[in-house]
Order: C-alpha cells, then sequence, then structure tokens
C-alpha cells in the first residue's frame, strides 16, 4: 500500500503500548512530556523513495517538499539527504533551511506578496528559482537582483482554472485565486518582464491546483494546460520554456473513509498526460517539477496528549479533555478537519464508549474529534492522534499563552528532541515593559 494511504506511520506496533519508530510511546511522555508531536523518520523517508520510485518513469523529474506543511532543521535534512529540494514560502521558511545547510540552488521562492526583504534575502542566499507571481514583486526583483548583479531564474505562477473537490480555503487552482496570473494575462507579463532588462530569465511555468486532492484526473488536466500555454508561448514569442511545476496537493488518509490515490496512480496520470500532450502541441520534454508537501509528512507524524477531565453532558455527549488542542493543532477548527486517533496505553482494551476529545483552549469550537470510539478513559491516559505530521506545528499558535509543544524524532528505538518544548521565559521574552509603566 502507498504511504499517503496510510492511516498510521509505518513503524507502528503494538507491544505492551503503541510504538513508533520502535520507542514506546508512553515511555516518550514520561521522558518529553505532553502535547508531544512524534516524527517517524523511516515514514518520511519510505514516502520520498516511493515518489522518486514512482515518477521515474519520467527521465526529468524534479522533487520539491513544500516547506509549509512543516519545516524545521532536521526535516530539511533528511528530505534533502532524499535528493529533494524545497518550495518555500517566506524569509522564515527561506532562513530555516538555509541554515540547514541545504544547496540552495535546489530551493523555489513562491508567494502571492513577497516582500523586499524576503527578496533580498532569496537573492543573497542564492535560491534557485522564483515564482513569479504578480507585476509589483517584478519591480522589486528586478530591482534587487540589479543591486547583487544577479539574474533571476524564474517561473511564472499561473492559475490554469481547474476546481478540485477539496475544501474551499485549500483551493488554489481555481481562476478567482489571489495566486498568480490567469491564462488571460500571461501575454502582458511575460511582454512586461521582456521589457523590464535581462534581471528576470523566465525557465518555465508554475500552478498548484489545491491541497488534500483525490482526483488523479486534476493533475492530467492541469498539465495538459500547461504544455498547451508552453507551446502558445513558444509560438508567439519564441520563447523555449523547459520546465513545469506542477506545485503539490495529493492527499492522505486522515480517517478511515479516506480514500486517496496511491503515489503510484497519480504519477502515472501526471506522465501519461505529460508525453501525450507533449506530442500533441509539439513541444520539447519539459524538466517536470513536483511540490508535495502533506503527503510527504503527514502520516510520519502524530501527537501525544494527555487526558484530564472528563464531562457526561446527560444524555448527550461525553467530552474528554486533552492538554492541547487547537493551538497545536487548529485544523479541525479551520477546515472541520477529521482525524483518527488510539489510546497509546490501553489500545487494546474492548471496552470502548464514544467520546469527543476536546481541546483546553477557551472556545467550544476548539475540538479536536468528534464521537470516536475508545477505551473507557481516565485521567493519566496517553491519546496519540495521527496523521498530524503536515500543518500542524507548522500551523501552531500561543493562544491563550499556550507553549508551542516538543518534536521528537524516532528512528531504530531512538528519540531525539528535534524542536524544544517552548517555556514560560520564552513566552514573555518578547514582550517589552515600556519604561512609564515599570
Ligand atoms: N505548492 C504550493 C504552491 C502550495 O501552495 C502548496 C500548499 C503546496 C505546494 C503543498 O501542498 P500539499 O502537498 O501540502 O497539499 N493549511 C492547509 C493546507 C494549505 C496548503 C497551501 N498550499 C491544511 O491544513 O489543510
Amino acid at each position: 500500500m502507498s504511504t499517503n494511504q496510510l492511516l498510521k506511520p509505518v513503524t507502528l506496533e503494538k507491544k505492551e503500548n503503541l510504538n513508533i519508530g520502535g520507542c514506546d510511546m508512553v515511555e516518550l511522555v514520561k521522558q518529553y512530556g505532553t502535547p508531544l508531536y512524534v516524527l517517524d523518520e523511516q515514514t518520511i523517508r519510505s514516502v520520498c523513495r516511493e515518489y522518486k520510485k514512482s515518477f521515474s518513469k519520467y527521465d526529468n523529474v524534479k522533487m520539491m517538499y513544500a516547506s509549509k506543511a512543516l519545516c524545521n532543521s532536521a526535516v530539511a535534512k533528511i528530505i534533502s539527504s532524499e535528493g529533494f529540494g524545497f518550495d518555500t514560502v517566506s524569509a522564515g521558511e527561506i532562513y530555516t533551511v538555509y541554515k540547514s545547510g541545504i544547496d540552495m540552488s535546489t530551493v523555489l521562492f513562491n508567494g502571492n506578496n513577497k516582500t523586499a526583504e524576503e527578496i533580498e534575502l532569496a537573492i543573497k542566499y542564492g535560491v534557485g528559482r522564483f515564482s513569479i507571481d504578480n507585476y509589483h514583486e517584478v519591480e522589486l526583483i528586478s530591482e534587487i537582483s540589479k543591486k547583487y548583479g544577479r539574474t533571476v531564474q524564474a517561473l511564472l505562477r499561473i492559475t490554469p482554472g481547474i476546481e478540485c473537490h477539496t475544501h474551499k480555503y485549500i483551493q488554489t487552482g481555481q481562476l478567482d485565486s489571489k495566486f498568480g496570473f490567469d491564462l488571460s494575462q500571461i501575454d502582458s507579463i511575460i511582454e512586461h518582464i521582456l521589457s523590464v532588462d535581462k534581471t528576470i530569465n523566465i525557465r518555465g511555468l508554475h500552478a498548484h491546483i489545491g491541497s488534500q486532492i483525490f482526483e488523479p484526473q486534476c493533475y492530467a488536466d492541469e498539465v495538459e494546460v500547461l504544455v498547451k500555454e508552453i507551446s502558445r508561448i513558444d509560438n508567439k514569442y519564441n520563447i523555449k520554456l523547459d520546465e513545469i511545476n506542477i506545485g503539490g496537493g495529493l492527499g492522505v488518509k486522515y480517517v478511515d473513509t479516506d480514500a486517496p490515490p496511491s503515489i503510484e496512480l497519480i504519477a502515472d496520470y501526471i506522465i501519461d498526460s505529460l508525453n501525450k500532450n507533449i506530442s500533441k502541441y509539439g513541444i520539447d520534454k519539459p524538466t517536470l517539477y513536483l511540490e508535495p508537501g502533506r503527503s510527504i509528512i503527514s502520516t510520519a507524524g502524530v501527537t501525544l496528549y494527555t487526558v484530564g477531565s472528563s464531562k457526561q453532558v446527560p444524555g448527550m455527549t461525553k467530552y474528554v479533555s486533552v492538554d492541547g488542542g487547537m493551538a497545536d493543532n487548529p485544523r479541525p477548527s479551520m477546515y472541520e478537519a477529521e482525524y483518527y486517533a488510539e489510546v497509546a496505553n490501553k489500545y487494546d482494551k474492548k471496552e470502548t464508549e464514544k467520546v469527543t476529545v476536546a481541546g483546553k483552549f477557551c472556545e467550544s469550537g476548539d475540538i479536536l474529534i468528534k464521537d470516536i470510539e475508545l477505551p473507557i478513559l481516565e485521567a493519566g491516559d496517553i491519546i496519540c492522534v495521527y496523521n498530524t505530521g503536515a500543518y500542524n506545528y507548522s500551523m501552531a499558535s500561543n493562544y491563550n499563552r499556550a507553549l508551542k509543544p516538543a518534536m521528537v524524532l524516532v528512528n531504530n528505538s531512538q528519540s531525539d528532541i528535534i524542536i524544544y518544548r517552548e517555556t514560560l521565559d520564552d513566552l514573555v521574552s518578547h514582550d517589552n515593559i515600556p519604561n512609564r509603566l515599570v
């Protein structure tokens, strides 16, 4: 089975307690506390290898990990050692990747409102590709690249007009989008870039059609739009674009009813469409870039919480509260996202009850899992929520002055901290009391 079709990390074992990466989850909690993000190295590596193998049927492919899904130095090291580059969208992501010693020519900078400071940082650090999103940044890039005597290698971000069935907040490929140029604006931006100066070299086209996508045909359609545009641009301007970046978006299985297609199936659709359309529109074989984020890192991650209070509403819901919630995983409250969980210290207990796992934050909407059948819970039990590797830590907040949890990497029975837990002093370290209030 494809890694993105699994509900749990590849190394999950049911021993006395749940084990991941050869580590006992209850022991990890004793050592590191909760809430705790746990990341399984083998799952990350196996999904990276699966991507590479599935796309090896096309000879010119480059993988870039969409670091917005989860960006920290250890993750950058693991993923670059698997031969991936990085899609970045901010100074913070660029800096993290840079400080991890990654070859910056494998990095793409993408985003709909790159600031002058971010552009300068990207140029200074030698980021390999810019995805040009709007006119404003063309001016900024051209000005800053002149200062550094550089030519920026760029892709044009386009909105291909493809709507996939995913949550509307995470759709991006439809026409009414804040990202990129729609097809009718491509010529004018090309003409504009050609007229500016030689600081921007257009290498190809870039698009992203959304996230948590389950329909392979969306990618095949996207590829056709991009190839057709490359051919049209060649005919009209005699510019040979030799790169297409189709973004990320492949879905994962959060709950039993999710049925994402395998990585191999997605690869087959994309490569078939590419080959078919290359001959249909008569272009040379471009380099294909992919930017998966969620499907690389989601399944590798779980979050461990300690159960605290419970409340049975007479005749209605039983709420079981844990020591985290929307500050470490905002996805259920933002997107009505669903998650699956087990109890690390009593996964095998036969007697179960239906409960709602609630977070500890001061909002009724802070519910992690609605109506899940779990063993009878008591204070101190450890709940393991699956598939929290992507868009959990990266979207975590300090709401209610919560401390961001630690993250631990597990592999071959070894556990290592890769992000330290925030402390109360970290929290106040950025506060300042004006003198007149002292
Ligand atoms: N490339 C571009 C240009 C993107 O905008 C994104 C995601 C990706 C790649 C990676 O997509 P992925 O493979 O991870 O689906 N916070 C939302 C997801 C937002 C995704 C935004 N862009 C969530 O928690 O579901």
